[in-house]
């Protein structure tokens, strides 16, 4: 049977993110079950799941009540449209997610992945602007060499284009996500068919003001992964960077996307990332831990001043015409649901913190390892820079060990669900060790 199912495998899908020549060539792992932190793959064989099955698992796999509830949902119905009728889950997730998500966000828009919940934002703010007229544009003169420049430029926000992005920015793999990506290895081939934002690197308050000042007349919004970028590797914001952006695009009256998609939902340590700088954006996207990590669910969040700007008779056409088929689909809101009871009921934040301070001393030794060049860890999002390229031996080698990782290039990424055990954090720690230093 394993051997058939792997035949199969080979023969028929296509993987994403894989160089399928590498695939065909070895033998690969097939998981059949998941229990709490563990994988079982189709030989019987168990695994820690040390990167929650791609940053998603929450409260771990085969948790006995996101199964009822999604169960007990499905006695209901699997699926009804949201386009022009409501379902019962999706309407009581939407009131659950405003009042856990930063102030100020009070309106939801579904969708199933976090590349959609991105590129709904960005079409949100793009048509914001397009039906929105600056109230006071005398406020912000858009001065170069001295001399106030066209007073067009501030007052017709339909020039209100562009987006800002930070260098090594990942957003997703649908178009509008990959042009406000800056990780070439994924992103350079598409160029041609991108859209061209302004990049700028992040830290740099001073060089995000001069270009605000001089260009906020034609920039829509910026879009950051608040905290920490994920697939860059982990990298992390300096301290007061998100506040200052947060302060900087309200001057300038440029709007603010935080893309929470690997960062919401316990992380980073508190719920949202935005958390740790109070601050509350103009446009949120979450994904990936939604559902607990069950089934695919994005929101995008905004606030009642964006919302209001869509308002209008049919014949005005503001509605927002986008819509995706499953687009707030019963069965994952249920799981939704479901995971939200869960953080109260598990105490889930509270009992997470410890395990961060654990993590983060089980980390110091590795810093000793020859080929280790650094750490980098916020909350559970941790990335293990090496010095030499051998992050696919080491995850084989942890493999062996009994765990699942993935890396990113040569960082090794550690992102266990939450609801890890200690002993089981320990143990994940361990392998992890052994394997870079057999590699
Ligand atoms: C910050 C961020 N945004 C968006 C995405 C895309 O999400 P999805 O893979 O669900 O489309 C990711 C995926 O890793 C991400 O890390």
């Amino acid at each position: 049977m394993a051997k058939k199912i792997t035949d199969i495998d080979k023969q028929y899908l296509w993987h994403p993110f894989t160089q399928m020549q590498d695939w065909l060539a070895n033998d690969q792992l097939i998981i059949e079950r998941g229990d709490g932190v563990y994988l079982y793959d189709i030989n019987g064989n168990k695994y820690i799941d040390g990167v929650s099955s791609l940053w998603v698992t929450v409260h771990g796999h085969h948790h006995r009540k996101i199964n009822r509830a999604i169960k007990n949902q499905l006695d209901k119905i699997a699926h009804s449209t949201l386009l022009g009728l409501g379902n019962v889950p999706a309407i009581e997730l939407a009131k659950k997610l405003v009042e856990i998500t930063p102030k100020g966000l009070n309106k939801v828009f579904y969708s199933d992945d976090g590349s959609t919940a991105v590129e709904i934002a960005l079409k949100m703010a793009f048509q914001y602007w397009q039906q929105t007229k600056i109230q006071n544009p005398k406020s912000l003169p858009v001065r170069q060499a001295g001399k106030i420049l066209n007073k067009f430029k501030t007052q017709n926000s339909k020039l209100k284009t562009k987006f800002i992005t930070l260098e090594n920015a990942y957003h997703g793999d649908t178009i509008g996500s990959v042009s406000v990506g800056g990780i070439d290895l994924f992103h350079k081939i598409y160029r041609p068919l991108l859209f061209k934002s302004y990049k700028v690197k992040v830290g740099d308050i001073e060089g995000l003001e001069a270009l605000l000042k001089e260009k906020n007349h034609e920039i829509a919004a910026m879009i950051v992964e608040p905290i920490v970028q994920g697939a860059a590797g982990m990298l992390m914001m300096p301290k007061g960077y998100l506040k200052a952006v947060r302060q900087l695009c309200t001057k300038y009256n440029v709007l603010l996307i935080c893309d929470e998609v690997a960062t919401g939902f316990g992380r980073t340590g508190k719920m949202f990332a935005c958390e740790h700088e109070n601050v509350s954006p103009d446009i949120m996207c979450i994904a990936k831990g939604i559902t607990g990590g069950y089934l695919p669910l994005a929101a995008t969040l905004t606030t009642d001043k964006i919302y209001n700007a869509f308002l209008g008779q049919q014949e005005e056409e503001k509605t927002f015409f986008h819509g995706h088929t499953y687009t707030g689909n019963p069965l994952a809101c249920a799981a939704a649901l479901a995971s939200l009871k869960i953080f109260k009921q598990e105490k889930t934040l509270a009992n997470l913190q410890p395990k961060i301070r654990l993590l983060e001393k089980g980390l110091k030794r590795f810093s000793k390892l020859p080929h280790v060049r650094e750490i980098r860890q916020r909350g559970f999002m941790v990335g293990i820079e090496l010095t030499k390229n051998v992050g696919q031996p080491v995850i084989l080698e942890a493999r062996r060990r009994g765990a699942i990782l993935r890396p990113l290039g040569d960082i090794i990424i550690l992102m266990p669900p939450l609801s890890i055990a200690k002993n089981e954090l320990k143990k994940l720690l361990r392998i992890t060790y052994e394997a870079i230093t057999l590699c």
